[in-house]
């Protein structure tokens, strides 16, 4: 049997549906993957820290369950009768507290998918984990990760460490620059419309984007396809100098081209390895991915920028929201 097959077979107990745990469902990708999976028919349950948070997860489709990822019995209690769990959880400081959260979670993961039968547990990183380099990415490129890719690379190591075919099957997604409305894009799009953005460094660097909604159709694709002990780029395939990236969402909101910031001034002003992180050169490819089936309903930024700008600012980009 395929790899697929077995897979298939583990997770698709009735033949369409499975029972999906997803840590850090009120985040901005959990969220997404909620819905994705709802969608798929996949019965989704959501680990949220309150019972406030729970209602985001009913409205993506799935069953709030209250918990932390770093505490046991919490997670052994949501991930009792699920075939699989996907780890999106991340602590906002992205420090000591953030990297407990990632890798001691991912330990703790692995530990109760081994005490609770389940058959595979994705691992969310991300695309920063990678150095910088002129040449295309792929998932066997060099890795130099720091400050908050450090974290999801430990994490990953601690999850596909775990991986065991036909026992505990482990993957691994990296997710490009993800915009939606919210976490870094929302930020970037309210700062150049208020004529507060700079680019760090000369904006030839190229960044990978991707959707939010084709993240998580990302997601449910490698959910059920991915080959265990395997690592996926989620990007869609057609990266963009940053200064072109943000020159395109200045126009769109009607603001002029944001000015320039050299990388030694970019590190005192911010943290320095976020500044180091905005001004490397990462153009990636998802054929790994796609040779999986998947397909961005997005092929472009250019594409889907627009749709979430106007979420951001439904009455026009002069406007206010
Ligand atoms: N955003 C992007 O563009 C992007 C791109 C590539 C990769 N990534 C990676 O994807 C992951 C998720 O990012 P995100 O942007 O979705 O983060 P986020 O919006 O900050 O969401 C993090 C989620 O984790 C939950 N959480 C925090 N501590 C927890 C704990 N101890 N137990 C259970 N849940 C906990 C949070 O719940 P509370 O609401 O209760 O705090 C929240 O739901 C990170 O590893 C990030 O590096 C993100």
């Amino acid at each position: 049997m395929t790899s697929e097959g077995t897979v298939r077979t583990a997770l698709d107990s009735s033949g369409s549906r499975s029972r999906v745990l997803v840590i850090g469902a009120s985040g901005f990708l959990g969220r997404a993957v909620v819905r994705a999976l709802a969608e798929e028919g996949h019965e989704v349950r959501g680990l949220v820290r309150d019972t406030a948070k729970g209602e985001r997860v009913r409205e993506a489709g799935g069953i709030p369950f209250l918990g932390d990822i770093l505490d046991p019995g919490s997670l052994r209690g949501a991930a009792k009768g699920c075939a699989a769990a996907i780890h999106l959880a991340a602590h906002p400081s992205r420090d000591e507290d953030g990297t407990r959260v990632r890798v001691e979670g991912t330990r703790s993961l692995i530990d109760v998918a081994h005490s609770e039968g389940l058959h595979r547990v994705l691992v969310g990183s991300g695309y920063w984990v990678y150095r910088g380099q002129s040449e295309w990415i792929t998932e066997d490129s060099t890795v130099d990760p720091r400050g908050e890719s450090r974290a999801n690379y430990e994490a990953e190591r601690a999850g596909l460490r775990a991986n065991s075919s036909g026992d505990l099957e482990v993957l691994v997604l990296r997710p490009g620059m993800v915009y939606g409305d919210g976490s870094w894009f929302r930020s970037l799009a309210l700062s150049i419309r208020a004529g507060e953005y700079s680019v760090v460094g000369d904006g030839t660097n190229r960044w990978s984007f991707v959707s939010l909604p084709d993240t998580a159709s990302a997601f449910a694709r490698v959910l059920t396809a991915g080959v265990g002990g395997e690592v996926y780029n989620v990007v869609d395939g057609t990266p963009a100098p940053l200064r072109e990236f943000a020159d395109f969402v200045a126009a769109q909101v009607g603001a002029p081209p944001p000015p320039s910031i050299s990388p030694e001034a970019a590190a005192k002003e911010m943290d320095d390895v976020v500044a180091h992180h905005l001004a490397a050169d990462r153009a990636t490819s998802n054929q790994k991915l796609v040779r999986l089936g998947w397909r961005p309903r997005f092929s472009t930024y250019r594409e889907g920028v627009p749709g979430v700008l106007k979420e951001i600012f439904p009455r026009g980009p002069g406007r206010g929201r």
